[in-house]
């Protein structure tokens, strides 16, 4: 069923085979701020220009990141399916490690729709019980359709939409993308998502970020708490609602909020 990538036959790839090693890429710039080595000099010299605007983008990173491990590791405790989209190059530990600790028998997929991403997990990751997938966010129906098989739909799924819907413009709707994926997913099925706010953040802090993101191939997007919110329409939102990615649970005290907010959340489906 799944090429070496693990694509669905037949399907088109569109973008997913186009490899630009001298355009910046999300997933490799996010990979150098994270500390990673799969990173090419366009994506290095693009991170480090928004480290010089915005230094914090390290401890900001991990951040999130932590969130991801506690919100997949509750979600673990529940339900053993799960779907990561925009999983990203596998940082240790990496989603299904956190999962598989909870849930040893937990079906992990990992989708993304940068081909060096999926070459890394696939090499890396892939194997009992992890599945890696070619799909783009954009395309809700065609991730659902390529999952038939790997996921059953009557049950219960924890979707992972972390760090990657701040890379989906307006014009392609974010919340009807959502609302595909809801129409998919089981009752009791739960949505994890964190992305980036403007709300709270300072002009001066907007205007670097939108400096060195605003022409990028794959913009950032600053969204407001109503919009992120928005997002989890027809699911309920777990405690403590959505609040800024350290606040979510937090396991420690070394978490401190910084000029630049990403709210993260797990809403419950109806
Ligand atoms: C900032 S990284 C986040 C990685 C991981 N979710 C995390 O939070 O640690 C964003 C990821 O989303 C992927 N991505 C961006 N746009 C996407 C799209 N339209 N469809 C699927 N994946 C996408 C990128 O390739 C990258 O791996």
């Amino acid at each position: 069923m799944t090429s070496e990538f693990g694509t669905p036959q037949g399907d088109s790839l569109g973008d997913l085979t186009r490899f630009s090693p001298d355009k910046p890429s999300p997933a490799r710039v996010y990979d150098y701020i994270l500390g990673g080595k799969d990173n090419y000099s366009a994506d290095r010299e693009s991170a480090e220009r928004v480290m010089q605007v915005f230094p914090e983008g390290r401890e900001l990173a991990w951040a999130n990141r932590r969130f991801m491990y506690r919100a997949a590791s509750h979600c673990a405790r529940h339900v053993d399916q799960f779907i990561d989209i925009g999983t990203g190059i596998p940082t240790a530990p990496n989603v299904a490690e956190v999962v598989h600790r909870v849930s040893p028998d937990a079906v992990v997929v990992g989708v993304d729709n940068d081909p060096v991403v999926l070459a890394h997990d696939q090499a890396l990751i892939a194997g009992e019980g992890v599945h890696i997938m070619a799909g783009d966010v954009r395309r809700p129906d065609q991730i659902i359709d390529s999952l038939n098989g790997v996921i059953d739909w009557a049950r219960p799924v924890a979707m992972i939409l972390v760090a990657v819907m701040h890379f989906v413009a307006d014009e392609d709707d974010p919340s009807g993308i959502l609302a595909t994926f809801r129409k998919a997913l089981a009752p009791g099925s739960l949505i994890i998502i964190s992305h980036v706010t403007r709300d709270g953040v300072s002009q001066k802090t907007i205007d670097r970020i939108d400096a060195v993101y605003g022409n990028a191939p794959t913009p950032l997007r600053l969204r407001t708490a109503e919009q992120i919110n928005g997002l989890f329409a027809g699911t309920d939102l777990l405690d403590p609602g959505l609040v800024d990615v350290q606040l979510w649970r937090p396991e420690d005290n070394h978490e401190r909020l910084i000029d630049l907010r990403v709210l993260g959340g797990v809403g419950e489906v109806r």
